[in-house]
């Protein structure tokens, strides 16, 4: 059964605890936080993006998703500038379509994909993650999206396919954002190859139901649950497999910061913070930082792909 038939756990829940917690708010006079703060931001032209044919993933965490406005009101997308609500302001006008992937690389079936020739043999799911910031706050999101591995294999990787490296639009024209050297544009993120099989790593094109918001990284982003989030790199235009370990944005530009692997972990801090708690966005200002959890939570699913590795050096 499709989800356009039923009404989802997380339709239910989050739609209510986010008309609680405003009711609670207005009540209160108390400015809490993250889900004032979204919605105290001045309203830009924003058109819900239309819905997709869904079926429920069994394996999503049973945690309250955030709202709809914490998810698109708080975001990190530099592209778009660097202010957490600077992508909702400024992405809105962006267009997708029609929208290219590039593969290349250690593959039989190279070439150049339309994102519905990528997106139409697969079936949409609604996978609820974890998703954890290296600045130390998280978010439960109703992700939709399907298996990365589901697609990679299509395009028939070979045996010295060992990474794979991904690249953000270049487009200074529509992204203003890559108009000042913040970055080195274009965003580049990689996984190795047996994360990028692992079946909790998608290729995400929408969320609570709907295609993917212009700043969450329509039409398509990586999502990779046990890892910081910046590791889900935004609007994918290129994926290429490698012999070599790829270069990414972050660890180019701090590379005592930002390593390769970034598997959520407490134990070890980035070198001007500590990453043992994090504050759960739309919780409000003083709700308790909640412990981080190694691997974000999936340990049990992940941690055999880094058997014998030392996570401490390779963070
Ligand atoms: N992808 C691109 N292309 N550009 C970016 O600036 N930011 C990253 C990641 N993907 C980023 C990106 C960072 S730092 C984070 S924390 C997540 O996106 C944020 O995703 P969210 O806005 O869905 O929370």
């Amino acid at each position: 059964m499709t989800s356009k038939n039923r009404i989802r756990a997380w339709e239910i829940t989050s739609e209510s605890n986010y008309l609680n917690r405003r009711d609670f708010l207005r009540g209160s006079g108390i400015a809490l936080g993250g889900a004032l703060a979204a919605t105290a931001l001045p309203r830009v032209a924003e058109a819900r993006p239309p819905e997709l044919e869904t079926v429920a993933w069994p394996g999503s965490t049973d945690e309250a998703p955030n709202s709809w406005e914490d998810i698109t009101t708080y975001n990190n997308f530099y592209e778009f500038g660097t202010a957490k609500e600077d992508p909702y302001r400024n992405a809105q006008d962006f267009v997708t379509r029609p929208w290219t992937v590039r593969v290349s690389g250690e593959c039989d079936r190279p070439g150049d994909y339309a994102y519905e020739d990528i997106v139409k043999p697969h079936t949409l799911e609604d996978r609820v993650y974890r998703h954890r910031c290296v600045e130390a706050w998280s978010m439960v999101v109703p992700w939709v999206g399907f298996p990365l591995g589901d697609l990679l294999k299509r395009f028939e990787p070979n045996s010295n396919a060992k990474y794979v490296a991904f690249k953000t639009l270049y487009d200074p024209d529509r992204m203003p954002g890559q108009r000042r050297p913040v970055l080195r544009w274009p965003y580049r993120e990689g996984l190795t190859i047996e994360e990028a099989m692992h079946p909790l790593t998608i290729l995400s094109v929408g969320v609570y139901g709907r295609e993917m918001p212009n700043q969450k990284g329509a039409p398509m982003r990586l999502v990779v649950p046990w890892k910081y989030g910046f590791k889900g790199i935004k609007s994918i235009v290129e994926i290429e497999f490698t012999q070599r370990r790829p270069r990414t944005s972050w660890n180019m530009s701090a590379s005592r910061e930002y390593g390769f692997y970034s598997n959520v972990n407490p134990e070890v801090d980035h070198p001007r913070w500590s990453q043992a708690r994090e504050r759960r966005i739309g919780a409000g200002l003083f709700a308790p930082k909640q412990p981080t959890l190694m691997f974000n939570g999936y340990g049990e699913e992940v941690a055999h792909l880094y058997a014998g590795l030392d996570l401490r050096k390779n963070y």
